[in-house]
């Protein structure tokens, strides 16, 4: 391709000349061609179906989807440049949700990070990875609250709490975007999945969500918001019922919630075959209907499920639908790709994507992320940090040499270049050292996923319970050779994502009976673990004395758990999500409403009688390999009038020897009101850093948007007169509190 044909525009064209080009745009396309632009085609070999070749070729299309192949990208844009009526270029679209080829932690671990920065240096990496692999669009970032660790898809989003998860939104977008949609080396941000996907019933993908307005607008919206407020420039629509409706044919959700509330003009995509598949869902009579329905509910874009073209020409023919509807679902589309200039420049440079991923600062900041990410949960007696001078080491468990799991779900784009294991991050850390390693059993899903079967490639067969009981044998084996061991364990990344929601939160397969015979030995273990989700690791928890929650930590994972082991860095990564006990108690969260049996108060104890309910690990939570204290919580005033805004300060101060991170976070609750509130709402955090004996002082702003939420009763968003409480510190079970009081206006 002409190289200088692939280089990317360097400014946004004004947006009276965004919309004269589309109506001129407009005004030339056949309806054939307007439909196409509203239709998302597949790129991917296993697709049945016209070829996108010949379906570009004959009307054009919106976008191309589950293809990845810079070559390829060039050809087909050839075609729809030269070949198609109005020769508008095509957008190519993927799921790059935490690193295209240098993979970055999984969006739930960047969220422990506390740190916005993670994020949006990650996606912007991300992003220019991608665009210089001729990519245009991504299909992120997913900011599904999710209170339930069975639903597998907790790993892509950033947990349970709807303020850090707007600030890791808006992180995203603008990591992904830069300063607009389709920015130079940036590629065009995708909120998703609209709206509450996360609170699928049981925990279970794809299964009903039933959620009262209060809990979308005060729980699930805010990300979404954050997201449009950031300037995302198209969003998706979820699978699922939404209290009966259909995400994707549901127009109050897509309509009058995001275009006319919150004044959202990019353009919206369904769900991979969800407008075909609200037939399925029984909402739908007929092809007819559902592309009808999913029009006017605002589907802007036809993913991949065809009932567009097959249905709206014949729906304008005969009246029921009108061409202004077309047009209007057609112009954001032509917007983003005029805006993005690729009507100037179709092409990508198919010597570029060599050039970028070999950047080292990809990699570095890829090792950054995952220090940040990590979650000390546990070091009794100090265990942590390790010598760098121990004679000899075992690393052990199915995932220590995994490059899946360290990778995580959501990397279907190879291994390229390489990401370094758990093994191999501790022996590049201790040249010196024998370290010895052995697997233990290997663990798989029970059911394999769909998705797999999507996947090119021989599967390998499953161990036979003999190899499995060498494998055990042998990790015992060679942990009682050494020193000390280092257990890796968790979940495959094909336990968490897409279809992968599981009823048990335990460790699968045999890894907890294979830590209890090493602990059996009497020698310090530390455990790492990789997974995608909060897993009940009671035993663990109890008797391992040091635990490392690594999450699913990317291309750089091995070397940043040897990082923290060995005390190059000290782990300052907290949890965005409640650990449970059981699945059982799941859904689990810190901010539910207090009920007239409090569960703390002695005379009703607990609500199970087999169990505590308390979780593992609390929301917020996260050790150091030093300690802090938090005090002189001081409000600016402990009486306001309702619009105002307060300041509450607090010193925080490093108590320990070593320098280290603390993510201060402020918790409120009102007391009384139209409706009951949560018990506690995290409303500001501040991850910091503070050499040993240094003090900061960290101040919060508390104004109407913290105070203020949608009222049930109310019907609307209120501030009210009330007592509240507030508190500051480490976790969500922070005590330093405040009193304030909040009067009437007038
Ligand atoms: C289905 C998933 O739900 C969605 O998150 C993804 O972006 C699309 N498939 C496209 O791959």
């Amino acid at each position: 391709m002409d190289k200088k044909n692939a280089k990317a525009v360097v400014s946004v064209p004004p947006e009276a000349e965004v919309s004269a080009r589309v109506e001129a745009l407009l005004q030339r396309m056949s309806l054939d061609e307007k439909i196409g632009q509203l239709t998302q085609i597949s790129g991917a070999d296993f697709f049945p179906g016209p070829k996108a070749d010949d379906i570009i070729r004959e009307r054009g299309a919106g976008s191309v989807l589950w293809l990845n192949d810079t070559k390829r990208f060039n050809e087909l844009q050839k075609i729809a440049v030269e070949e198609s009526p109005s020769g508008i270029p095509v957008l190519f679209a993927l799921d790059v949700i935490h690193g295209y080829r240098t993979i970055f932690p999984v969006p739930l671990a960047m969220a422990s990070s506390w740190d916005p920065s993670i994020p949006e240096r990650a996606q912007a990496i991300a992003a220019k990875e991608a665009r210089a692999a001729g990519l245009h669009w991504t299909f992120g970032p997913m900011l599904d609250i999710a209170r339930d660790a069975r639903w597998g898809r907790i790993v892509e989003g950033a947990g349970e709490d709807p303020c850090l998860g707007a600030v890791m939104a808006a992180a995203q977008v603008r990591g992904f975007q830069g300063p607009y949609p389709g920015a130079p080396e940036h590629v065009v941000a995708c909120a998703k999945h609209f709206a509450g996907y996360g609170a699928a019933d049981g925990g279970r993908d794809y299964d009903p969500v039933y959620l009262s307005e209060a809990q979308l607008r005060n729980v699930i919206f805010p990300p979404f918001q954050a997201a449009v407020k950031t300037g995302v420039g198209t969003f998706m629509s979820a699978y699922m019922d939404l209290n009966n409706v259909p995400a994707s044919g549901n127009r109050w959700l897509l309509h009058n919630v995001l275009r006319e509330e919150w004044g959202f003009e990019g353009f919206v995509i369904s769900d991979a075959f969800a407008i075909g598949n609200l037939i399925i869902q029984g909402f739908a009579r007929d092809g007819r209907d559902a592309a009808t329905r999913a029009l006017r509910a605002g589907v802007n874009m036809d993913m991949a499920s065809n009932t567009y073209p097959q249905n709206l020409a014949s729906l304008v023919a005969d009246g029921h639908l009108k061409l202004a509807d077309i047009e209007e679902a057609v112009r954001p589309i032509l917007a983003i790709k005029v805006r993005m200039g690729l009507f100037e420049h179709p092409y990508v440079d198919e010597t570029l994507l060599d050039k970028v991923v070999a950047l080292p600062e990809h990699r570095q900041v890829a090792r950054l992320a995952a220090q940040r990410a990590m979650v000390l949960l546990k070091n009794e007696g100090g265990l942590l940090p390790l010598s760098k001078s121990l004679k000899n080491i075992a690393v052990i468990g199915p995932l220590a040499n995994s490059m899946e799991a360290i990778e995580g779900s959501w990397t279907v784009f190879g291994h390229q270049p390489a990401a370094v294991t758990a093994l191999e991050g501790i022996r590049a850390k201790l040249p010196q050292t024998r370290v010895e390693y052995a697997s233990g059993p290997e663990i798989r899903r029970d059911i394999p996923s769909f998705l797999e079967d999507l996947m090119p490639g021989a599967k390998t067969p499953a161990q036979a319970p003999e190899e499995a009981e060498s494998a055990f044998q042998e990790a015992v084996a060679t942990a009682r050779r050494t020193d000390l061991v280092v257990m890796v364990l968790g979940e495959n990344a094909d336990m968490a994502g897409e279809a992968a929601s599981r009823a048990s939160l335990d460790l699968p397969g045999r890894q907890e009976e294979l830590l209890q015979a090493v602990i059996a030995l009497g020698k310090p273990v530390v455990l790492v673990l990789l997974n995608g989700r909060p897993l009940s690791i009671n035993w663990a928890a109890e008797h391992v004395p040091a635990i490392l929650e690594a999450w699913e930590p990317g291309s750089e994972g091995g070397n940043a758990i040897a990082d923290i082991l060995f005390g190059d860095v000290n782990p300052g990564g907290k949890l965005p999500v409640t650990f449970p006990r059981k699945a059982s108690h799941a859904p689990l969260y810190y901010a539910r409403t207090i009920t007239h049996q409090p569960e703390d108060h002695p005379q009703y104890r607990s609500r199970y009688w087999d169990g505590s309910t308390a979780p593992l690990y609390p929301f917020g939570f996260g050790l150091s390999y030093t300690t802090f204290s938090v005090t002189n919580l001081k409000l600016s005033a402990p009486r306001i009038k309702v619009g105002d805004t307060l300041l509450a300060t607090a010193d925080v101060t490093n108590t320990g020897q070593v320098a280290g991170d603390e993510v201060v976070q402020i918790y409120l609750h009102q007391r009384s009101g139209s409706d009951s509130r949560p018990l506690r709402e995290l409303k500001g955090f501040e991850r910091i850093t503070l050499q040993p004996g240094e003090t900061k002082t960290i101040s919060f702003q508390l104004g109407p948007d913290e105070l203020g939420y949608w009222s049930t009763s109310a019907g609307r968003w209120i501030q009210e007169a009330a007592a509240f409480d507030i508190w500051v510190g480490t976790d969500s079970l922070a005590m330093l509190h405040a009193d304030l009081e909040v009067v009437c206006g007038e």
